[in-house]
């Protein structure tokens, strides 16, 4: 075996000779899909079954929620059934709801237990304490939600005491899928025709799962009308593999030399499907054949070969497209010709981490000509790359980024706490040793 991973309880080696990454996998379900087929399934009468589900921290997480809220939820490998007789049987919860790492699972519910008639307490980790709920709670509570937490409600723990709500005409201040859903979620409940405008299109599992869930739901150029008081049915919800795990797959493909890496059954629905865009920007060798354009979200086989990469600008409207691959895309742009300049991503500041910082702070530790802006970054290439030692943050997508990046380094790195890439992609490290040419 060429890798080496040597896991120390805070530290793991990743030390890599001429590495090169051959063969196919298929990436675990996509986290936001998994999340939301949970939840809709909670909400809904009868029973729904889910498969390809992410069995990461963060859906766990969502799942030990419910199940404090009285649902009935068995996992079964990746496959999920929940049994529910919809909202209003779900009970007060004794306990406190732990959302862990989890900005999904919280601001989410936030929405849903809004308009419930129970009292609940939510709270997640240290890096959830740090992120902002107000971007949620002040549409809510324009609803007439009744939360209260640290700061006026900006951070966690939070307290929700459930109540009837109003529908809203809601013109989103920041492109987020978790605001637009938490308002939509809430809709469900509120009387009146909820409305919610978006200026840049953000993920629309919400929209979709809606419809598949038996609701009337209209989207028509930014504008997404819903009407309040429908009761959603439970269904079957099939979850593509997650794009923004087969993102770190796609750039270890692109830059470690003599590699060819397939994946099957990669989520392409267009709205999160920009580092696709990005990569034929930059001139990589990559092949993407659709498999299901059909189906509630579509899914296609995508192949990457080693490539000679150009840099590009990312900006605008592709951002939100692409918000979660961005560090990747930067260990990328490290590799390509010329400047690559990412703008109109102030959002990464409130990540998991703070991913302007913590990515460009990493890849200069390796060597990368890389300067932090205040809404991006700028990232000269190609530059080779040696070992240090990294810190993830706490964020799988930092700790993953790492990992892909110790494939090109002459040296080792090692990572701190690499343990957190398991809130999204718990088998990233036996897929990467399934694709080592040995
Ligand atoms: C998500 C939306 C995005 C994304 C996050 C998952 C979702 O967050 O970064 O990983 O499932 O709705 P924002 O809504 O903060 O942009």
């Amino acid at each position: 075996m060429k890798g080496v991973f040597k896991l120390t309880s805070t530290t793991k080696v990743l030390e890599f000779k001429n590495p090169s990454l051959q063969g196919a996998i298929t990436v675990p379900g996509d986290k936001s899909i998994s999340h939301r087929a949970v939840m809709f399934g909670a909400i809904a009468k009868g029973q729904t079954t889910v498969s390809g589900f992410l069995l990461g921290e963060d859906c766990l997480s969502t799942i030990d929620c419910f199940r404090k809220l009285g649902v009935n939820i068995k996992v079964d490998g990746t496959n999920v059934t929940v049994t529910s007789d919809g909202i209003d049987e779900w009970q007060e919860p004794k306990e406190v709801l732990y959302t862990g790492n989890s900005g999904t699972t919280t601001r989410l519910m936030l929405g849903i237990l809004s308009g419930t008639s129970l009292h609940t307490i939510m709270t997640g980790d240290a890096s959830i304490g740090k992120r902002p709920m107000r971007r949620v709670v002040d549409p809510l509570r324009q609803m007439g939600a009744k939360i209260a937490g640290r700061d006026n409600g900006q951070f966690t723990p939070l307290a929700i005491q459930g109540t009837k709500l109003q529908a809203i005409d809601y013109s989103m201040p920041v492109a987020s899928a978790q605001v637009k859903s938490a308002v939509l979620l809430a809709g469900l409940r509120a009387e009146g025709t909820t409305i919610v405008r978006e200026k840049e299109i953000s993920r629309d599992h919400t929209e979709r799962m809606l419809r598949q869930f038996g609701a009337e739901i209209t989207v028509d150029d930014g504008v997404i009308s819903f009407k309040g008081g429908q009761q959603l049915l439970g269904t079957h919800v099939n979850v593509p593999g997650d794009i923004s795990s087969a993102a770190f797959f796609l750039v270890a493909g692109s830059i470690v030399p003599n590699s060819e890496i397939v994946m099957t059954n990669v989520g392409v629905n267009p709205t999160r499907a920009g580092i696709i865009e990005v990569l034929e920007q930059m001139g990589a060798n990559m092949s993407v054949k659709f498999e299901d354009e059909q189906s509630a979200e579509p899914t296609a086989t995508v192949t990457i070969q080693t490539s000679e990469l150009n840099g590009t600008t990312i900006e605008g409207d592709i951002i939100p497209r692409l918000i979660d691959e961005i560090p990747i895309i930067a260990l990328l742009a490290t590799q390509a010709n010329g400047t690559t300049v990412i703008r109109d991503a102030e959002e990464l500041k409130v990540k998991e981490t703070d991913r302007i910082t913590a990515v460009v702070t990493e890849l200069k530790k390796l060597g990368a000509d890389i300067e932090a802006t205040e809404d991006g970054m700028i990232i000269n290439g190609p530059t080779k790359l040696n070992g240090a030692r990294l810190k993830s943050y706490g964020d799988h997508r930092i700790g993953m980024m790492a990992a892909v990046a110790s494939l090109i380094c002459e040296t080792p790195i090692e990572l701190d706490d690499a343990e957190c890439i398991a809130v999204s992609y718990p088998t990233f490290f036996e897929h990467l040793n399934d694709l080592l040419v040995k």
